[in-house]
């Protein structure tokens, strides 16, 4: 899809189809053209409520407030109807906070016409609509965000793309080759290292999960190193390309989606194929642990003890908790590789805990900086992603503590999964990194399925546009 923008009046523009987005307040007045009709339709503007007018070629659309998600979610619902049509063109009008507007508007658009159609037997053509925004500001500083907003998006949609792909076809070689497409495509540096490297450098925790899999390991290393960087940043990803359960095996119905455990990673792909393109002016690093935790006579299994990389001893009671053993180690391989680090974010989808505790719609952020805390919640509601700020404390830490080893991969009791989890993460984060350190548990919106406001079922690319949003700011400090 197009998106253009233009400063001719809404009246001026041509196009086959007008898109007019109705907050509630604005029904009651008598400036909008088709009241009677809509007043008939039972039009009452709610979010995700549109109707579509054949005679005149309107598309009323409904938006409960003047913000980004309502806006976001307002054209989704109108574009989406639109993509429905044979027409090609739509206009829309941006609303009073132009800057805000066209953000929504461009991400709305994009994000809430994806769909996934892959393993559908009938193709559909991609169909060559185009968007039209009318704007009254500075076209240029617009048209720049509009850019920076599409950039984003697309990058969101590859992510989804990654998720949604069936673990029959999304192994971690095939993880590592979309890794180097993308290298290539942005022209950014991309390392893939196998399990011999895994071995040579003791990553114990990491090839013990690869162990029963008949896919190598792979840890993917991508490098954005722009001139002049003022900032190190380090991105790491969980990339589960299906977590069985291992032994600890998973009960038939948790088990359907988990193709979806490879979110963090492919988020951090997504981030990095971002900020490429948005030429941040900061040395961001993408590391992904690309792993399948299956079964079989060679699998790991509770009770045994491994070794991190960094020399750390971990006491496996559950085979299910996997994915914060390869975190682990892609961790300990990170702070050993880049040093004077900026900042430290890890994303996973880690833990069920999670998605009970916050809803399935919101990220959980941990770490040991409040105001770093903080800083993350704050971009990610301005992104237009969910997130909350979860607190660790000295009595859960007690939790993961285990008789045998350094510390246990789950905790002794069953409250608070993502906040032990999160902790059991942060023996793994060396000395001198511990407040530059943030984990973000995706378990909830990395994989939803069914639909939510511009988010269609399955995959969401959660992640994406809080971290370009953090990273931006981080450049702006
Ligand atoms: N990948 C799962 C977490 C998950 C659950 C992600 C639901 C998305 C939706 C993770 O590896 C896992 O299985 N975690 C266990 C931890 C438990 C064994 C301590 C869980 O959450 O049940
Ligand atoms: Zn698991
Ligand atoms: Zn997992």
């Amino acid at each position: 899809m197009k998106i253009n923008l233009c400063s001719d009046s809404i009246k001026k523009i041509e196009a086959d189809v007008e898109i007019i987005i109705v907050c509630n307040k604005d029904l009651e007045q008598n400036n909008i053209k088709d009241k009677k009709l809509l007043e008939d339709l039972n039009f009452k503007a709610t979010d995700e409520e549109s109707v579509f007018l054949p005679e005149s070629k309107r598309i009323y659309v409904g938006c409960e407030e003047n913000s980004y998600d309502a806006i976001a979610i307002a054209v989704a619902t109108a574009m989406k109807k639109f993509k429905a049509t044979k027409f090609k063109v739509a206009k829309v009008e941006t609303l009073n906070d132009e800057t805000l507007s066209v953000k929504a508007l461009v991400e709305g658009s994009l994000l809430g016409t994806y769909s996934f159609t892959n393993y559908k037997s009938e193709k559909k053509k991609e169909q060559n609509k185009e968007l039209i925004i009318a704007v009254n500001g500075d076209l240029k500083s617009l048209k720049k965000i509009a850019a920076e907003s599409t950039i984003i998006a697309n990058s969101v949609n590859k992510t989804r793309n990654f998720v949604n792909t069936t673990p029959e076809d999304f192994y971690p070689d095939v993880m590592a080759k979309e890794a180097k497409k993308i290298a290539k495509e942005v022209k950014i540096d991309c390392k893939i290292l196998g399990e011999e490297y895994l071995e040579k450098n003791k990553m114990g925790a990491m090839l013990a999960v690869a162990r029963a899999s008949v896919h190598e390991p792979k840890l993917i290393h991508l490098t954005y190193k722009p001139k002049n960087a003022k900032k190190k940043v380090v991105l790491v990803g969980k990339g589960l390309t299906y977590d069985s359960g291992g032994l600890s095996l998973k009960p038939a119905d948790y088990m359907v989606t988990m193709k979806s455990d490879k979110s963090g990673g492919s988020a951090v792909l997504g981030m990095m194929n971002a900020i490429a393109q948005l030429n941040l002016p900061i040395e961001v690093h993408g590391i992904v642990g690309a792993v399948e935790n299956m079964i079989g006579g060679d699998a790991y299994k509770p009770d045994d003890v491994l070794v991190a990389k960094n020399g750390k001893t971990i006491e496996v009671r559950n085979t299910d908790a996997e994915g914060r053993l390869v975190l682990a180690d892609c961790l300990c391989y990170a702070q050993d590789k880049i040093k004077d680090i900026d900042y430290i974010f890890d994303y996973a989808t880690l833990t069920g805990a999670c998605v009970v505790g916050v809803g399935q719609y919101t990220t959980g952020i941990m770490g040991n900086s409040g105001s770093l805390k903080c800083k993350a919640v704050k971009n990610s509601l301005q992104s237009g992603e969910y997130a909350t700020s979860l607190p660790f404390n000295r009595f859960l830490k007690k939790t993961i503590k285990s008789e045998i080893a350094d510390v246990c991969n789950i905790a002794s009791t069953r409250y608070g999964g993502a906040i032990t989890a999160g902790m059991f993460l942060d023996n793994f984060v060396y000395k001198e990194n511990k407040d530059k350190w943030l984990h973000f548990d995706i378990a909830g919106p990395a994989f939803v399925e069914s639909a939510w406001g511009y988010n269609p079922h399955g995959a969401s690319g959660a992640g994406v546009r809080m971290t370009v949003q953090l990273l931006q700011n981080i450049a702006n400090d």
